[in-house]
């Protein structure tokens, strides 16, 4: 029998025990447990070989359970919240002593959002506590964006992946945290920096290690596939420059393919930025499970959408 599975019931009896379940959001599939039980954040790090020094993301389903986790909400963040939410936008706040250390790694700020996915506020509604859940892949591997990626990585492991099907944004929740009420971007994703500046007007970009100043550098490399990766600007010129045989690329709109290219991933003919996004780890998952020798990328304009792409094609192209 499948772990994949439609039945929001039987994820509830699952999550009440303190087991975990893989739920569908509109970023990425999450890997969910009680937010309030050390016992279930403990396995969510043993089951993803994640550091505990990275920190998760709890998932609430409506506004008013916000006051049982976090004590203070700037009004910029109130500003934010009232745009995006249900969306793909994590607000990091000041915690409550409620939320465990384990969850927050220590910090005394806990990372929040509401998941805008009919299954993910199904489920949290039916639970008697907020779910957190980080990306439901083996730490420093390809997010998931359909269920069968989750089952894929943790067959045998988990009891159940509920059916979502698949994530419509296709990366990671943008995260804004706050330093005297002032907005700071620490993640790029689903929302532009732009959509973000039209709401709440200025904001300082500190994305470059992921979190985690007590290990700068350590999550550089994350989102990566196994097989060889790199970024370029022109992927046609880099073949003729190299000579690399044996190739899958991954453009933007360009649909002509190279000869030495085996198979082309191309995420958006239409050039429309979203729809590149939502397409993008699944084009990685795919050319990863081909025999290539190596993946050619090309880079993204840097605005929008393609500001956050850049952001996760750089982190999966850094050397192991
Ligand atoms: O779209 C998403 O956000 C997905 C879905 C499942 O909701 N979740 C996700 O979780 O991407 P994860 O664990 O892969 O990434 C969470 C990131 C951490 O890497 C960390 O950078 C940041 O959230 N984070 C969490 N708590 C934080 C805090 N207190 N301060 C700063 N950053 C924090
Ligand atoms: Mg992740």
């Amino acid at each position: 029998m499948s772990i994949i599975s439609s039945d929001i019931d039987q994820a509830v009896q699952i999550l009440l025990t303190d087991e975990l379940v893989a739920i569908p959001t509109e970023t990425v599939y999450g890997l969910a447990g009680n937010a309030f039980s050390e016992v279930a954040i403990n396995k969510i790090f043993a089951m993803k070989e994640r550091p505990h020094f990275n920190p998760l993301i709890v998932h609430i389903h409506s506004v008013e359970q916000l006051d049982a986790i976090v004590s203070d909400v700037p009004p910029k963040a109130k500003l934010l919240a009232d745009k995006f939410w249900p969306g793909p936008l994590t607000l990091v706040l000041q915690k409550r002593d409620k939320v465990p250390d384990l969850v927050t790694g220590a910090k005394d700020t806990v990372a929040v959002r509401i998941p805008n996915h009919p299954v993910a506020l199904a489920l949290l509604k039916k639970l008697p506590f907020p779910l957190a859940a980080p990306s439901a892949n083996p730490f420093g591997s390809i997010s998931p964006t359909k269920a069968i990626h989750v089952k894929q990585y943790f067959e045998g492991q988990l009891k159940l992946v509920l059916e979502g099907g698949d994530c419509e944004n296709g990366i990671e929740s943008t995260i804004i945290g706050f330093e005297n009420g002032k907005p700071i971007l620490y993640r790029h994703g689903s929302i532009s920096l732009e959509d973000i500046i039209a709401v709440v007007g200025d904001v300082k970009v500190q994305n470059k290690k992921e979190i985690a100043p007590d290990a700068p550098g350590m999550l550089e490399r994350h989102y990566a596939p196994n097989t060889k990766t790199v970024l370029v600007d022109d992927v046609a010129l880099y073949l003729v420059k190299t000579g690399a045989t044996n190739v899958g690329a991954i453009t933007f709109e360009t649909s002509s393919k190279p000869n030495n290219v085996i198979y082309l991933e191309t995420l958006s003919p239409d050039g429309d930025l979203k729809e590149a996004a939502a397409n993008l780890y699944s084009a990685l998952h795919y050319l990863d499970s081909l025999t290539l020798d190596i993946i050619v990328a090309e880079r993204f304009p840097d605005y929008g959408l393609g500001r956050s792409i850049n952001d996760r094609l750089e982190r999966a192209t850094k050397g192991k």
